[in-house]
């Protein structure tokens, strides 16, 4: 199988030396990358600035803004049977950024920001991708309930949720607990480290382009 990957936090430029941007490690991405590559699939890696090494085998395009990613995501998803989104991309960012760096001038300062475009739902009714779609759904309550709202929202086959009000585990952290969201049922995962994570998904991701094309 080819398999897409989005991973990391993406930049948005508020002057040519600062932005707005999240704590994602791109940790999560980077192991599904890895797992795909391992079990001897294809896998294009777009990825925001981390601090990781590109997993062995792995097609490698970094990116920096959420515009950035969603510009190499409709460029190389027809190339790919299943797309992974699991970046942490910025939700907004600064509707104009400055071309020169700013100075402090004044004693406060308001930065206006825009939504940024929707990779994930764009997905489908934008790109008109049509294997298996996985998305990712970080949340501090009620995980089930808004990942369900998102797998319908967006069109996923499979949403992999996590609750990030937890210390232990999620962003930063080397280790995970996830809940998978399919359209007919949920499945807790026990907490494992994210490589053997990534290898589940990977596993179900299959499970899931097999059966769509055995379908048509
Ligand atoms: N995502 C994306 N493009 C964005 C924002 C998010 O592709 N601009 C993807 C993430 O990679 C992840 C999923 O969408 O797979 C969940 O992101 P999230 O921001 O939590 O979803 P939203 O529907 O934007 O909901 P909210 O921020 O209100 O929780």
């Amino acid at each position: 199988m080819r398999f897409l990957i989005t991973a990391g936090p993406t930049r948005e430029a508020i002057d040519p030396v600062r932005y707005i941007s999240n704590k994602s490690s791109g940790k999560m991405g980077y192991a599904l990358a890895g797992a795909a590559a391992h079990e001897g699939h294809r896998a294009i890696l777009i990825s925001g600035p981390t601090a990781l090494d590109i997993p062995p085998g792995v097609d490698f395009l970094p990116v920096e803004s959420a515009q950035e990613m969603y510009e190499a995501v409709e460029r190389y998803i027809h190339q790919c049977d299943i797309a992974i989104l699991c970046a942490a991309v910025a939700d907004y960012r600064p509707i104009d950024p400055a071309k020169q760096k700013i100075k402090k001038n004044s004693d406060t300062m308001v930065i206006e920001l825009e939504k940024t475009p929707d990779i994930l739902g764009s997905v489908r009714d934008v790109f008109q991708f049509e294997g298996a779609l996985i998305g990712f759904a970080a949340e501090t309550n009620d995980v089930e309930v808004y990942a369900r709202g998102k797998l319908e929202r967006k069109k996923c086959d499979l949403i992999v949720a996590n609750d990030v009000s937890r210390h232990d585990i999620g962003f930063d952290s080397s280790q995970n607990e996830v809940t998978l969201i399919f359209p007919d049922r949920s499945e807790p995962l026990p907490k494992a480290s994210k490589e053997h994570i990534a290898l589940e998904i990977i596993e179900r991701a299959c499970i899931i382009q097999h059966n769509k094309t055995t379908k048509k």
